[in-house]
């Protein structure tokens, strides 16, 4: 068997180098412990990203996807399966939503989105200039229609022309997003609490305005719960607890908790006048492995009363992080919700602290250049905080 070491050379000498990966190989996991090709453990607070909502191992899980492996991995999208109808029927229940599309990825939904609602306003005026308001400093993913929506200047600028009729606004500025309204405009796009841009949840008067502007001028608010739905905030979505439903809602990430899957999910408006047969297609998306995992998700959710849990250990979370940013000058401020929590660092490279903590074996995540963030499966308890923050005080 070939040691990490060389197993790091042999991915650096084919992987396109996009990323520039820590020096650890991860080989298993068990609940929210990580273990690389050496046998070292590592608490998890990264969570593959805010995926593993369920911690690893999950035997329930895992089974169903065995038994699914053994039944039917793919069918395409010719045909129907049984997991895919059961997946659909239980998003939409959490939701209240009408109608969902899968896909494979975050981003592929945001693609989704932004044709449901552009095809939404060319039905309306079958013009082709209509407009999306997105926000500065959000994240909706890499691929061209997403980039465009994504507003980093950084991401975009190699890969102009993106797709065009996209206008950004101020995240918790009402005023600015109302600025960029014009007679044009289809959509207003916005994560429920921003992740990558650095932890900011929505402001309830900021939501609520938005969503009074679209219901006025009949423009479709598209909410990305990509990264903060799917229980993370305490709510199964993060909109659920501000009572601001979208018209179209994006998930992934700990959607299939681990298995590639996302979705676009039309509420009624949106499902009722937008795409129709031939107008959006995927062959993987809503493949019965992958639905499989969503289906037993929705499952392990209730079972296991993880909202709950969420709802009640958060405020631990929280008072642990507040107690750090009260003892250590280099953090400023602590922001999020529920297990979606960041610390805003001034003065220190977050990349040091980062690679501290790995070094200490615990797996925190930045979310920018100034923010450390914690997005722990959703079982965590109060002694794997507690564990956290003495190897993160420890990495200071
Ligand atoms: C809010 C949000 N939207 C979209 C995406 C893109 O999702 P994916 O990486 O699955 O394409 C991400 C990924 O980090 C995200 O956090």
């Amino acid at each position: 068997m070939m040691c990490s070491k060389e197993y790091m050379e042999l991915a650096e000498n084919s992987i396109l180098h996009t990323y520039n990966r820590f020096p650890v190989v991860l080989e298993k996991g068990e609940g929210v412990y990580l273990y690389d090709l050496d046998g070292k453990k590592y608490l998890d607070f990264g969570a593959g990203i805010a995926v593993f909502a369920l911690g690893y191992g999950n035997e329930e899980y895992n089974e169903a996807l065995k038994i699914q492996i053994d039944k039917l991995i793919h069918t395409s999208n010719l045909y129907y399966n049984t997991p895919m109808a059961e997946a659909a029927h239980k998003l939409l229940k959490a939701s209240g939503m009408s109608r969902v599309f899968f896909t494979n990825s975050g981003t592929e939904a945001i693609e989704g989105a932004i044709k449901a609602a552009r095809k939404y306003a060319w039905l309306k005026d079958n013009s082709t200039d209509h407009e999306i308001i997105a926000m500065r400093h959000s994240f909706h993913g890499r691929s061209l229609g997403a980039l465009s929506v994504t507003g980093n200047s950084h991401y975009q600028e190699p890969f102009k022309p993106l797709i065009g009729g996209v206008k950004f606004a101020d995240f918790n500025d009402l005023d600015s997003v109302k600025a960029a309204v014009t007679e044009k405009t289809c959509a207003i796009i916005l994560e429920t609490v921003q992740g990558e841009g650095g932890i900011y949840p929505a402001e309830e008067g900021f939501l609520k305005g938005v969503k009074k502007l679209c219901e006025e001028k009949d423009i479709l608010l598209i909410l990305d719960e990509i990264q903060c739905g799917m229980g993370r905030t305490g709510s199964m979505f993060a909109w659920q607890a501000y009572g601001t439903e979208p018209d179209i809602m994006t998930c992934a990430k700990a959607l299939g908790c681990g298995v590639p899957v996302g979705a676009f999910v039309l509420g009624e408006k949106a499902a009722e006048k937008s795409l129709e047969p031939g107008d959006h297609g995927t062959t993987y998306g809503g493949n019965p492995l992958a639905c499989a995992a969503v289906s037993k998700v929705f499952d392990l959710f209730e079972k296991q009363d993880i909202l709950h849990h969420v709802q009640e250990i958060s405020g631990y979370l929280e008072k642990k992080l507040d107690g750090l940013v009260d003892k250590y000058e280099f953090l400023s401020e602590r922001r999020g919700k529920g297990l979606m929590q960041g610390l805003e660092v001034a003065g220190r490279p977050v990349g040091e602290i980062v690679s501290k903590a790995l070094e200490n074996g615990l797996i925190v995540i930045s979310a920018g250049n100034h923010v450390l963030r914690f997005v722990p499966p959703l079982i965590v308890t109060r002694e794997h905080i507690d564990e956290m923050i003495e190897k993160l005080e420890k990495s200071f």
